[in-house]
């Protein structure tokens, strides 16, 4: 018998091969889903009028850096976030705050990372099953639409996605059913402007007052981690025609 391998049988098994690790890493990304039906659609808002940052990363600064200004400890603190609560880590990138916030809310709560980006998502859903964290949901949204199950957040944090909404007029209008009642939404963003990665707080509170959202408090946070502006939802929706978009 010959010692070599005909090229095809190689070709062959390469194939399968190739096709195996394919169908397992799209087998990953297909169990990442939009956990609710889609809400209403960007054309029914008015154009907002401003510049988007582009997602570049799926985290902002080092976690070490991050750790070491307690980021998570001061967003948990002045957020009032216990255990048994249901956060939305909406935006939740790398998971920084998902991992810190699976132990907050501990077994009787439970963490839901959502994002636009399936290629983050399945990331974080490997990091997520490697620290063994039986309370965190993965979700899947869109640009204008963070397509979370009705009334299943107690809080939702946005932290340093602000800026990259590329529809935020729709992404908050949308993102109010699924506050409970009495639900807070803390954004945390830089005071710089938005093609800078930041958002200045006033037309951050201007874009949401806009949809119906009042700020209930508002802090500095310490080292570099920029601003937490905290706002109730509203308990009625204006009609998406009728928002009146913030003068630049
Ligand atoms: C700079 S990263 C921050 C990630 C994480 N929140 C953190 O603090 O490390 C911004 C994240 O927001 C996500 N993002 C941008 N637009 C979004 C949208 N409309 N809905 C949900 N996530 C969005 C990006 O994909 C990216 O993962």
């Amino acid at each position: 018998m010959s010692r070599h391998r005909s090229p095809c049988i190689v070709i062959l098994a390469l194939t399968a091969v190739v096709q195996l690790v394919s169908t397992a890493s799209s087998a990953q990304e297909a169990e990442i889903r939009s956990p609710a039906s889609k809400g209403v659609p960007a054309k029914a808002f008015p154009l907002f009028g401003r510049p988007v940052a582009e997602i570049v990363s799926p985290s902002r600064s080092t976690e070490a850096t991050r750790d070491a200004n307690e980021e998570a400890q001061q967003l948990a603190r002045l957020m009032r976030l216990r255990p048994g609560m249901v956060v939305g880590d909406v935006g939740a990138g790398s998971g920084y705050h998902t991992v810190r916030l699976s132990r907050v809310v501990g077994p009787s709560g439970a963490v839901v990372a959502q994002d636009v980006r399936q290629d983050y998502l399945t990331d974080l859903a490997k990091r997520v099953q490697q620290l063994k964290l039986t309370n965190v949901k993965i979700a899947l949204g869109e640009p204008h639409d963070p397509r979370l199950p009705g009334a299943s957040l107690d809080a939702a944090i946005l932290v340093h996605m602000y800026h990259e909404i590329a529809e935020p007029y729709a992404f908050l209008y949308n993102l109010v059913p699924a506050l409970k009642p009495g639900a807070r939404v803390g954004i945390v963003d830089l005071d710089r402007p938005t093609p800078q990665h930041g958002t200045p707080p006033e037309l951050l509170r201007c874009e949401l007052a806009a949809v119906g959202y009042r700020q209930v408090s508002f802090h500095t946070l310490t080292g570099d981690a920029g601003y937490l502006a905290i706002f109730e939802p509203p308990l009625k929706r204006p009609q998406p025609s009728a928002i009146v978009p913030c003068r630049r």
